[in-house]
Formats: structure tokens, sequence, C-alpha cells
């Protein structure tokens, strides 16, 4: 397995371009499964876990065309009018959990779909509860056995039905599925406590491309008149706020000075406020962010929660900022169990953290991180260790970096572009 070798002490300096969503992008290939016509994707980001995405359309029977046009990023021409295979299989699903959003396009347009149980990042236990609930809220059987998510409507029934759908607690994936499968049932759908993610708002625009009929976009209350038919989809994959953010961090963290361009100041409002709040200087230009390091970080605590608030997906690149800040810091995660994997690496590099339950006490010290060998065990927790590699002193190697690649489109040549030291090790 590949390393990144990181010599550390170099500020980020300069300007890179930001990819297309990961986020957005999964769901948005996996909605073009709700029709038979020609669809069009664009600024698809090249990582592995379109890859997978890749993998399991042609799986199920579509046909992919990828244009790879620029530096970054790839327009797809996806076409599923000969879709006949209705099964996500074990070895499709575990290189990506995301893959069980096909069920709800597959049950909405055949009737019937199973998906394999995913795995993907060891952040908890990461149950399906909620998407099978919404299936069954909207008539369809769902039984699980062997493995597997089985859902399918009951006999002499053509269509899922239109239901109110309240969600306990907020869920971007079951939210997601749930609006997908809506899109094509019959009668009307109200999803309330719907998630307010930039990516499930950008996932309905995509499907509004498609015909569909969807009303209170980007709030908690999804309003969905199901049609018969869906058409093509013709979408450009928005800019990644968490790929954007890392760099807008690694910037304050490094003493450095980074621009990054396609930045979306809307989806990033809350991290930008934080950011100024350590004492950075934050510019927000028209097809811009620039954020430029003030030489002393101010600790900030910051607590996980649903958008808007703090992503999930910053909470360990926002704990490796604070090591850096001059006094202590708390960072709480409320998503996910066990996303504090990053916290025993971190300390091998002399960071002082304290984890208690589900908080992380974090007492900031500038220079304080030396480099070392480390091993990445989720995406974002293999982005913070880079980004620590490259604030500590002397030489760090984050192993395992096949996470990195599923969720940060050519991280090395933009750091490269930065001015990073930055070598790419292959392994086994
Ligand atoms: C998505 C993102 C991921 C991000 C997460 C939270 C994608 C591909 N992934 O993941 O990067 O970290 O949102 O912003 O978009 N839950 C249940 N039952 C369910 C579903 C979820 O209890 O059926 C719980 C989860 O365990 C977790 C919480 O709900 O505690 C939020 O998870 P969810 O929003 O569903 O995350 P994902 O969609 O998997």
């Amino acid at each position: 397995m590949d390393s990144f070798v990181i010599d550390g002490g170099f500020p980020l300096k300069g300007k890179i371009e930001a990819g297309g969503s990961k986020n957005c992008a999964l769901p948005v290939l996996f909605a073009t499964l709700l029709s038979p016509s020609t669809h069009r994707v664009s600024r698809v980001p090249k990582l592995r876990d379109m890859d997978s995405t890749l993998a399991m359309i042609v799986h199920l029977g579509g046909e992919v065309d990828q244009h790879h046009a620029k530096e970054f990023g790839s327009d797809w021409t996806v076409n599923n009018s000969n879709v006949k295979d209705l099964e996500a299989p074990y070895d499709l699903v575990r290189k990506m959990r995301a893959s069980v959003l096909v069920l709800g396009p597959l049950l909405a347009r055949f009737g019937h779909a199973r998906v394999s149980l995913p795995g993907g990042c060891a952040i908890g236990a990461r149950p399906i509860d909620l998407h099978i609930m919404a299936f069954e809220k909207m008539g369809a059987i769902v039984s699980l056995a062997a493995g597997y998510v089985d859902a399918r409507l009951p006999p002499g029934q053509s269509r899922l039905k239109g239901a109110k759908i309240c969600f306990p607690t907020v869920s971007v994936g079951a939210t997601e599925n749930a609006l997908m499968a809506a899109t094509l049932a019959e009668g009307q759908t109200i999803i309330e406590n719907a998630a307010r993610e930039p990516e499930v708002r950008d996932l309905a625009k995509a499907l509004v491309t498609m015909g569909a009929k969807i009303s209170g976009i980007g709030t908690s209350t999804l309003v969905v008149d199901g049609q018969q038919k869906l058409g093509a989809m013709n979408f450009v994959i928005p800019r990644d706020r968490i790929e954007s953010a890392t760099y807008l961090i690694g910037a304050v963290l490094t003493g450095g000075d980074v621009e990054v361009e396609g930045a979306d100041p809307e989806d990033l409002g809350l991290v930008l406020d934080l950011l100024r709040k350590t004492g950075a200087t934050v510019e927000v230009k028209p097809s811009s962010i620039r954020v430029r390091a003030s030489g002393n970080i101010q600790p900030v605590d910051v607590s996980t929660a649903p958008f808007p608030g703090f992503a999930t997906d910053l909470q360990a690149q926002w704990m490796v900022l604070m090591t850096q800040a001059t006094g202590s810091s708390m960072v709480t995660e409320t998503i996910f169990e066990n996303r504090f994997m990053h916290v025993p690496e971190l300390s091998r590099m002399g960071a002082k953290l304290k984890i208690m339950g589900n908080v992380v006490k974090i007492d900031g010290q500038p220079q304080s991180l030396q480099g070392a060998p480390v091993m990445a065990t989720d995406l974002r927790a293999s982005a913070c260790l880079v980004l620590a590699g490259m604030a500590a002193n002397g030489r760090t190697t984050v192993k395992r970096i096949y996470h990195l690649d599923r969720g940060y489109e050519s991280m090395e040549a933009k750091l490269r572009a930065l001015g990073a030291k930055v070598e790419r090790e292959s392994g086994s």
C-alpha cells in the first residue's frame, strides 16, 4: 500500500482549484439509475470512490463513457437502459459504503433491489435502519438475510407509494435514498427532518434536471411529487467543500497563504468564521477564497453537528490545527462513535490530547509536532495526518493512504503546487 513521505516545516502558499465534490457525485451518479435516458454529469472528481461507482453501475448493466478533458475531474456520460442486475454484491459494496445508495433508485424504478450490507470507513457502527424505515414507509417489503438487504414491492404493486417520512435523527444517506425513491413513487412524499447538507441540496437539483418535482430544496422538509418516469440528467458536480476546507485549514496550520479557486463561501460559512476566530485573515473573492495565517493561532472549540453545523468530516483536520494553537481547546464529536482514531497517531507525533468520551481536550503548543511514521485509518483521519506531517519538524510517513485516494483528488499534486514536500512511495 502506498505511503506519503512528508518533510514538514514548509508553509503552504499559492493557489489551487477545488475539485468536484465526492459526496455529491456519489448519489448523483447513482440517481442516474432512476431513468433509462442518456445522462451527462460533469466535473466528476478522479477518485477511487468514483472508480467504485463506475464498477457498480457497470456491474448492474449500465454503460459509462468518461471524458478526461482536464487535469482534474472528468465528464461522464451514463446510460442505464440495459440495467438488469438488481444486486450490489459484497465485493463492490465493501469498498464503498455509499453503495447502499443504489437501493432507492433501483427499488423505485424496478420494484426490487438487493444490496450487501455496507463496509467502508471504520468509524462506528453506521447502521442503515433509517434507509430501511423510509422504504418501508413507501410500502416496500424489506428483509435482511445472508448479509444482504432485500427491498421489493408487494406482489401486484408496480410503484412505491408516496408517504410521510419523519427521520428521528438527521442522516445524509437516508435522506438521499428516500429522496431518490420518492421521485418515482405514486403520489406525494414528505420527508421531515431531512439532512440539509449541500450534497443533499445538490442531489435534489440534479434530480430536478431529470424532471423530478421537489420543493423545499435546501430545507429540512422536502416535498416530492412522484413522477411516472424521469428523463435525462444534465448536471455539473459542485466543488468539494471538505477538500477546500482541508487546504484552507492547512494554510493556517503551516503559517501559509492559500487561495482555493471555486471554493463556495456559502457552504463553508461556519468554517470561515471559525478560521477568522483563530486569527487568520479570510478573503472571499468572486470565485475563490483566500486564507492567510497570522502567525499566532488562537484556540477555538468546535462541536460537530449536521449542516449548517461544523462538519464531522472536518473534525480531524481541525484537531491538528488546534495542536498548534497557543492554549487549550475542545473538539466534540456528536455524529459518529469511534471517530477519534487519529488521536493516538497525533499523540505519537507529540500532540497533547486527552480523550474524554466524545470530547478531545487539546493542549495546543506551536511547533510541538515531531515527524513520525503514522498509519491512516479512515479518509478524514488520513487528511489530518498529512496536515500534521506538514506542520511537524522532520519527516513523517503516512502509511495506507489508499483512504486518501478515495476522497482527495490529486492530493500530492495540489500540495506540491502549494510548496509542500510530499512524495508518494509505493509499497506492499
Ligand atoms: C455522509 C457522508 C460522510 C459524512 C456523513 C455525516 C457521504 C457519501 N458520506 O455519510 O462523509 O461524514 O454523511 O455528515 O455522503 N445513522 C443511523 N441509521 C441510518 C443512517 C445513519 O443511525 O440508517 C446514523 C449514523 O450512524 C450517524 C448519523 O446517523 O451517527 C449520521 O450518518 P449519515 O448522515 O447517514 O452519514 P452517511 O450518509 O453515511
